[in-house]
């Protein structure tokens, strides 16, 4: 309902954009914007490759954190939750989704790989891009549904007298805590 109410009033190119955070292989903490799609029986969508530094640092440790800030309404969400990979099926769903150009970097591109010809690699996405072919999902490209166990729902207020609203699931029941600004 916030992120309805954030979407009709923004003016964000990405509206969908949230911070996903997830622990590094090394322990520390990384963090990186990525899409929200939606939300499905209850868990939080976004994809993206599988064999990207977030996707092995999920693989390794499936605890990730979601943070929105919604700028039009002054609202911040924190979830806290387990990832789950998509199915094949959903994976190509998004995939087809996609428009072209994305597609092809996701079908030219090896995300987060040092590049050894800048030039070379964007001809490769231009030829892909513009060519009839249907571009097919590569294998490593898809996502993750994550469940939350921790949300917390922020209304900012220029006071500083913050209203904070923490749910927490124990035993499949949410619990509702008020919390100090
Ligand atoms: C607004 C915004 C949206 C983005 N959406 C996605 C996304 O949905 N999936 C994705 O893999 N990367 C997305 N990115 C790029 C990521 O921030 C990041 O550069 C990329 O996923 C590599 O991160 P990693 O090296 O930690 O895997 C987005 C970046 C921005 C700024």
């Amino acid at each position: 309902m916030w992120f309805e109410e954030e979407l009709k009033l923004s003016k964000a190119q990405i509206p969908t954009a949230v911070c996903l955070s997830t622990v590094g292989n090394d322990n520390h903490p990384n963090a990186r914007f990525v899409s929200y799609k939606e939300i499905i029986e209850d868990s939080f969508i976004i994809t993206g490759p599988l064999n990207s530094r977030k996707g092995t640092e999920i693989e390794h440790n499936n605890k990730v954190a979601l943070t929105f800030w919604w700028t039009e309404t002054e609202r911040q969400v924190r979830i806290q939750g387990v990832a789950t990979k998509l199915s094949e099926e959903r994976a190509d769903k998004y995939f087809n989704e996609r428009d072209r150009d994305s597609q092809a970097v996701s079908s030219v591109c090896e995300q987060g790989k040092e590049v050894d010809n800048l030039e070379q690699l964007q001809k490769k996405v231009l030829e892909k891009a513009s060519d009839e072919i249907k571009i097919s999902r590569p294998a490593n490209w898809g996502g993750f549904s994550i469940k939350p166990i921790r949300m917390e729902f922020m209304e900012f207020k220029q006071s500083r007298f913050h209203h904070r609203k923490l749910y927490e699931i124990e035993k499949d029941v949410w619990n509702l805590k008020q919390i100090q600004p």
